[in-house]
């Protein structure tokens, strides 16, 4: 199977437009992708042919409704190779499965036991565990990373121990495009630190591959629809069953319950004891649907092009003069982050915009990491397998102009 980008661009009705006169050059892929026509079809469908209440009605469309919603549980557990589908809950996003997680520690953790996570989080996978170490007296370690953004393994191995209760790091720094290596970090944790579960933030490599994560050892896997081609306000939070069964609650409510009187409530089983209240079926039915197409490319093909996108995005920023890269790892994917002499960053993103490209500007939801690294914030320009040679080129062609504009 070959890979026609062409193909692929023809299938998001967005990429089609232009934006102040210019045709749109989609480079915040980092931050939400766009959607192709068979997601957005899958949601009209829904509305227009089933929208019902899962689980609990007694009629056609509520049978569909749930149809529908289960299925698209049994597409997420192949897609990432879970061992049970129970162990596939739905959430809004990455941010609400790491707050389950979260959540749930915090009443687990004790004083004197220890959380760690990386220089290169999400603020999502930073004041989740910072807040749950507040609420029970625990430590909250922080592994550090080199100039270039890469974790320093030998010195986050030095933070793991018999205290460490939990070890979550990004699968890709949203902000630099750093990819860790998932496995090796957690062999090593499972090695030092025995009682340490492990959760991977994967919002932002679930969409440059595929993931097994049974074959990663890892015990928590969290990602969100929409930077997969699915909607907003959707997400999942994947856990080894034999964890989740006992997992503490995270909202009550309808769904979450087996039965319930004024005294006191007992817990529904796996998923549905996480999934509290109605559910957003739709975004859900539209999440699978990205799956199921994403999942029908050739992945070899996908990954040959993305890099492609990144050499020469990387190479022409190495010969634009004034141009710093921020974040040079060996092994990076769908991310150029950059500061320029001539400009702050929301000066580079305005300006990009007036010539229909649209990149993101400002610290990345990664404070700590942009302190870590001297900087104010970066421009970033994220690719995604829409995204063309032709665009690239254009991106600098239009940062040659910034560069004159704000000389
Ligand atoms: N986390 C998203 C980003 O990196 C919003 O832009």
């Amino acid at each position: 199977m070959s890979f026609d980008v062409d193909a692929i661009r023809a299938q998001f009705p967005i990429l089609s437009q232009q934006i102040n006169g210019k045709p749109l050059i989609y480079l915040d892929n980092a931050a939400t992708t766009q959607k192709p026509q068979c997601v957005i079809d899958a949601i009209v469908d829904y509305y227009t042919t089933c929208n019902s209440n899962v689980h609990r009605g007694a009629h056609k469309l509520a049978d569909e409704a749930t149809r529908r919603y289960e299925g698209a549980r049994d597409v997420i557990a192949e897609f990432i190779n879970a061992n049970q589908r129970e162990e596939i809950i739905w959430t809004s996003g990455t941010t609400e499965a790491i707050n389950i997680v979260a959540n749930g520690l915090a009443q687990m953790l004790k004083p004197g036991d220890e959380v760690v996570v990386t220089e290169m989080e999400h603020h999502a996978n930073i004041v989740t565990w910072q807040q749950a170490c507040k609420a029970s007296g625990a430590s909250l370690k922080i592994a550090p990373i080199n100039d270039e953004g890469e974790l320093i393994i030998e010195a986050f191995e030095q933070l793991l121990n018999s205290h460490t209760k939990m070890v979550a790091f990004p699968q890709v720094s949203n902000a630099l495009g750093t990819v860790n290596p998932i496995k090796e970090l957690c062999e090593k944790t499972k090695a030092k630190a025995p009682d340490a579960l492990v959760l991977v933030d994967g919002a932002q490599g679930i969409a440059h591959g595929t993931v097994d994560v049974q074959d990663l050892g890892i015990d928590f896997y969290v990602f969100s629809g929409h930077k997969l081609f699915g909607p907003t306000g959707t997400g999942v939070l994947w856990g080894r069953e034999v964890i989740l069964r006992d997992w503490p609650v995270w909202q009550v409510g309808g769904e979450m319950i087996s039965e319930v009187t004024y005294e006191d409530a007992k817990w529904n089983e796996l998923p549905y004891k996480l999934e509290a209240g109605t559910p957003n079926i739709a975004g859900v039915i539209g999440t699978a649907a990205a799956v199921t197409w994403f999942t029908s490319l050739d992945m070899h093909a996908v990954k040959a092009h993305e890099a492609a996108l990144l050499a020469s995005a990387t190479q022409q920023a190495e010969d634009f003069e004034g141009l710093r890269i921020i974040g040079t790892a060996k092994n990076k994917t769908g991310v150029l982050s950059f500061l320029m002499d001539e400009g702050h960053p929301a000066d580079i993103g305005f300006l990009l915009d007036k010539q229909g490209i649209a990149i993101r500007t400002g610290h990345h939801c990664a404070e700590p990491l942009m302190n870590r690294l001297h900087v104010p914030g970066t421009a970033r320009a994220s690719f995604s397998i829409y995204n063309t040679l032709a665009e690239v080129d254009a991106l600098f062609v239009a940062l040659k102009k910034v560069k004159m504009m704000l000389a």
